[in-house]
């Protein structure tokens, strides 16, 4: 992230973002609470509205023991922004709206079914709390690029996608793997209001894209389990790719032959395409895609190929 600093042409106060040393005392405070005090209460001293009950139950797996291979030095974006600037369309357009309890409130995170099908040889249907019992859980700092031209960087507590694809053991016939989030129109009021998306909200990887280490399958952020606008209890995260590919509140992971057709890319393929990596040398049609801004700093920086994480490179060979 050794950047040039471009003039940033808006600014918001400095105070909201969290330098990494605060974080890091913040998250030993919680620790300690919940160490005299039993992890309910420390759960109620730092509740998030929208955090989900089962989550809330195992709030003191987190955070996952920090990958120190994932941990850029540079500031973490503030949580207030992190948490507090999100796109979940099934429930707003409003970045801004979408954590709030009479926005998010009625969706139910707990009890939650992920179901792993398709071209495998063991198919199976389970709760993300005992997939995270099961594997255990790890932090990672990563950089994250949305299209529309702003980033964060942010703390996720999870693991590799490649655990999962394990447990499946995909058949060879496997070429591609499918993502799709809830689709539950009485608890997401912006589903109704979108009625030309082809909903559920899907998503796709190839196979070597969804095995590659950087891969990681989220249940938390900031070092709690992820809030309910943050894609809870179980969501995706690939670094390397616009943010659109980290689809949220996952209800199914399928193996498939053919390339899955993808909400974005059915909407607008030119603007979408399954394939798209970050790349400032890529026009996109609305946005170009050399610079970023670093939400809640009032910082602009030049936008990198794979947004920095070179190491994918030869996937795309
Ligand atoms: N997943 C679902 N189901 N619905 C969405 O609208 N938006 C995507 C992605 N995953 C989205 C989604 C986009 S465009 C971005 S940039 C990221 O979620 C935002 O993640 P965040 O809110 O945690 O920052």
């Amino acid at each position: 992230m050794a950047n040039v600093i471009i003039r940033p042409d808006w600014h918001l106060p400095e105070k909201l973002v969290t330098p990494e040393g605060d974080y890091r005392n913040r998250r030993q405070f919680i620790k300690e609470l919940s160490l005299t005090a039993g992890a309910g209460m420390a759960a109620g001293a730092f509740s998030t509205s929208a955090a989900p009950a089962t989550a809330v139950g195992n709030r003191k797996l987190y955070p996952g023991k920090r990958n120190a291979k994932y941990n850029p030095r540079v500031k973490l974006t503030a949580e207030a922004w992190g948490t507090g600037y999100n796109n979940f369309y099934e429930f707003t357009t409003d970045k801004e709206l979408v954590r709030h309890p009479q926005i998010i409130g009625k969706f139910v995170t707990d009890p939650w079914q992920v179901e792993v099908t398709g071209l495998c040889k063991k198919p199976f249907k389970i709760d993300p709390q005992q997939l995270i019992a099961d594997i255990g859980l790890e932090e990672r700092v990563y950089r994250f690029r949305c299209v529309e031209r702003w980033s964060m960087i942010v703390p996720w507590s999870g693991f590799t996608l490649r655990k999962i694809i394990e447990k499946a053991v995909p058949k060879r016939t496997a070429k591609y793997v499918k993502f799709v989030t809830a689709m539950i129109p009485k608890q997401m009021p912006g589903i109704a209001r979108l009625p030309a998306y082809p909903w559920p909200y899907t998503e796709g990887l190839t196979m070597a894209e969804a095995l590659h280490d950087l891969t990681f399958v989220a249940t938390g952020i900031y070092g709690k389990p992820l809030p309910k606008q943050n894609g809870a209890p179980i969501r995706l995260v690939v670094p390397w790719k616009y943010g659109y590919k980290s689809i949220k509140s996952i209800v199914k992971i399928e193996f498939t032959a053919k390339q899955p057709k993808t909400l974005w890319e059915t909407l607008s393929p030119e603007e979408y395409p399954f394939e798209s990596n970050v790349d400032p040398g890529v026009p996109h049609p609305r946005w170009p895609q050399n610079i970023e801004r670093l939400i809640g700093t009032g910082i602009q920086i030049r936008t990198q190929k794979y947004n920095g994480y070179a190491q994918v490179a030869p996937l795309y060979k």
